[in-house]
């Protein structure tokens, strides 16, 4: 099975589920491993609105986009490698296919202030290790909007 890519139909996520390997479970989502590779994940929503997923294609492409130096903006290198890799959701957000991280074993391998304030849940289960080592959040799911949009909350504003 070909990793997906982009905006796909459900249908084609439904083809890429492994529904005998189960990664793990949360209160709104399931995932599970992917047909054919190890190293993604598809994260199967269980609520009516697909919140949680959509968040973190969301915010994926926001980060993933701070790595380029777009005409006015300093590029910021660091903030992508934090988070684990989104790379294909379904058109109506039920399915997300995320880059597979392993879970951490103890707290002391993670340090919490390297990570943005805005992450509203910072258990440890939201954070897993990449291959090379390095220290991601795999559950951004809940943003804290409110500091993250109000201008007051940053240094320099608007
Ligand atoms: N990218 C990933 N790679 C490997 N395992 C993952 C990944 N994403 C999630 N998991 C596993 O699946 C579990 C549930 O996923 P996740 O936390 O994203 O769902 P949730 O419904 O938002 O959970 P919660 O109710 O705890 O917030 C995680 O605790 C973790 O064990
Ligand atoms: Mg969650």
């Amino acid at each position: 099975m070909a990793v997906l890519r982009g905006l796909v139909s459900d249908q084609e996520f439904e083809k890429a589920i492994d529904r005998d390997d189960e990664v793990g479970r949360g209160s709104n989502r399931l995932v599970f491993a992917v047909l054919g590779t190890s190293e993604y994940v598809i994260k199967e929503s269980k609520q009516a609105f697909h919140y949680s997923n959509f968040v973190e294609w969301l915010v994926w492409g926001a980060v993933s986009e701070m790595k380029e130096d777009i005409l006015g903006n300093a590029p910021n290198e660091e903030m992508a490698g934090k988070f684990a890799e989104c790379v294909a959701i379904s058109h109506s957000a039920r399915y997300l296919m995320m880059e597979r991280l392993s879970p951490i074993s103890s707290s002391a391998q993670l340090q919490l202030s390297n990570f943005p304030q805005w992450l509203n849940d910072k258990k440890l289960s939201a954070f897993g290790t990449s291959p090379d080592g390095s220290v991601k959040v795999m559950d951004y799911g809940m943003v804290d909007f409110y500091q993250v949009l109000n201008p007051l909350n940053h240094q320099s504003f608007p």
